[in-house]
């Protein structure tokens, strides 16, 4: 029997984990009326303690009492106590975490850490298709004559890749930005660890809307967006973690004066600071953190169980609603079926793709699209339920329907 909408709202009022959760995702603002959001994947929803929590960084810390607001306010804490804060979300120590910087930056710098720790391998293993920033990142590293860099175009290469034991580290995409193709992070590390390499996950497309197990699967370095599941805001600063074996074998590639064993002392050379803190660099970005600290004191509450239990309801549901609802069109799932092996989003592969995205914003469901032709529905597990997946594919069977996404008026590009 396909699924009804009396069934989607059956699950929103019966299913476990949705109703734990519940009490968290009330505590999001539900943003524009009318607006159905599948861009966490891009954006997280906004904690309504945001606006509050940067106005009074504006009035109380940065109006009044100014400079003393470093100790005051533990603005220097920051990186610190919100790594802490989403720590057991990643499956990490909660003293292996910095947020601090973007993912760009901290791929830099844990890409640089790898290759002093192993030393003298040099040799970088990459996805061929990995999100484009993380393959440039490490193409100027090559390019200074610190690493050579190694491609693969999927995991099943890796063992092949590793064979000549010369790797330092292997960077992977936990989840693929268009697919959601979510890789078996434990067998992977295992692969890597054999062959006396390091691992380095992209986390962006996986923290914060499905469970990760970091220390479990014996993973070594990570780094992921603070904007997109964890709800940090626009341009939050990103996250990165070291396993503690690797906390304290090297110098990190930018040594700044955040990173000092001994900031205030003003020492004329550099000690590196312990474990993670080495990581950090300059002053951190107040008013970002700011923002990021509303979400931060939700996600302290968060069961990552539950999460990604009610990820796995949702998702699945997206999917039996595409299936059922949208048969008679050329729109193809891309992702993979089980919730095992796939990340945040549901993935469609359609031939116009981003038009068919934005007829679908200009009707309040707000997707995105990647070239070529992947159609993107980030799911937030805290803020989405059923009744709203249900509303979403009934839009998207009435645009097929008319074929009004056709128009010119969505040939123009967008973000
Ligand atoms: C998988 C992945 N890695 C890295 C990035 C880049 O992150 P940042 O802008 O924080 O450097 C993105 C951005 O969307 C991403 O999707």
């Amino acid at each position: 029997m396909p699924l009804t909408l009396a069934d989607c709202m059956h699950l929103d009022a019966h299913d476990p984990s949705h109703i734990r959760l519940a009490q968290v995702g009330d505590r999001f603002d539900p943003g524009t009326p009318g607006t159905l959001y599948f861009d966490a994947n891009s954006i997280g929803p906004m904690p309504r303690m945001a606006p509050l929590k940067m106005q009074t960084v504006l009035q109380d810390g940065w109006a009044k009492a100014r400079r003393r607001s470093w100790n005051e306010l533990d603005w220097l804490e920051q990186p610190r106590t919100l790594g802490a804060s989403m720590a057991h979300l990643i499956g990490a120590g909660s003293n292996d975490v910095r947020v601090t910087d973007t993912t760009s930056i901290n791929q830099y710098k844990l890409l640089r850490y790898a290759l002093s720790v192993a030393a003298p391998r040099r040799v970088i293993v990459l996805e061929r298709h990995v999100f484009p920033s993380n393959r440039y990142v490490a193409e100027a590293i090559a390019r200074e004559h610190l690493a050579e860099l190694r491609f693969i175009d999927d995991a099943s290469d890796l063992r092949a890749a590793l064979a000549p034991q010369d790797v330092a580290v292997v960077a992977l995409s936990h989840v693929d930005y268009r697919s959601s193709t979510r890789l078996d992070m434990a067998a992977l590390n295992r692969c890597i660890r054999e062959a006396g390499a390091m691992s380095l996950w992209d986390l962006s497309h996986s923290a914060g809307a499905v469970a990760i197990a970091l220390v479990q699967s014996e993973a070594d370095l990570a780094v992921g967006c603070g904007y997109k599941y964890l709800c940090g805001g626009p341009g939050a600063p990103a996250f990165l973690y070291i396993h503690p074996r690797w906390a304290d074998a090297a110098w990190p590639a930018i040594s700044g004066w955040m990173g000092h064993a001994d900031t205030f002392a003003f020492e004329p050379n550099y000690r590196p600071g312990a474990g993670a803190d080495r990581f950090l660099v300059g002053t951190p970005a107040v008013l970002a953190n700011a923002a990021f600290s509303a979400a931060a004191e939700l996600w302290r509450e968060v069961d990552p169980l539950a999460l990604d239990q009610r990820h796995r309801s949702l998702t699945d549901t997206l999917i039996q609603l595409f299936d059922e609802q949208c048969a008679a069109w050329p729109l193809h799932l891309s992702s993979p079926r089980s919730h095992a092996q796939r990340g945040g989003h549901v993935a469609l592969q359609f031939d116009g793709a981003a038009a068919l995205a934005q007829a679908l914003v200009e009707q309040g469901v707000i997707v995105s699209s990647r070239k070529p032709d992947a159609l993107r529905w980030g799911v937030h597990p805290l803020t989405t339920n059923h009744q709203q997946l249900w509303s979403a594919v009934q839009v998207l069977r009435q645009l097929l329907i008319s074929g009004s996404w056709q128009d010119t008026r969505f040939e123009r590009p967008m973000v």
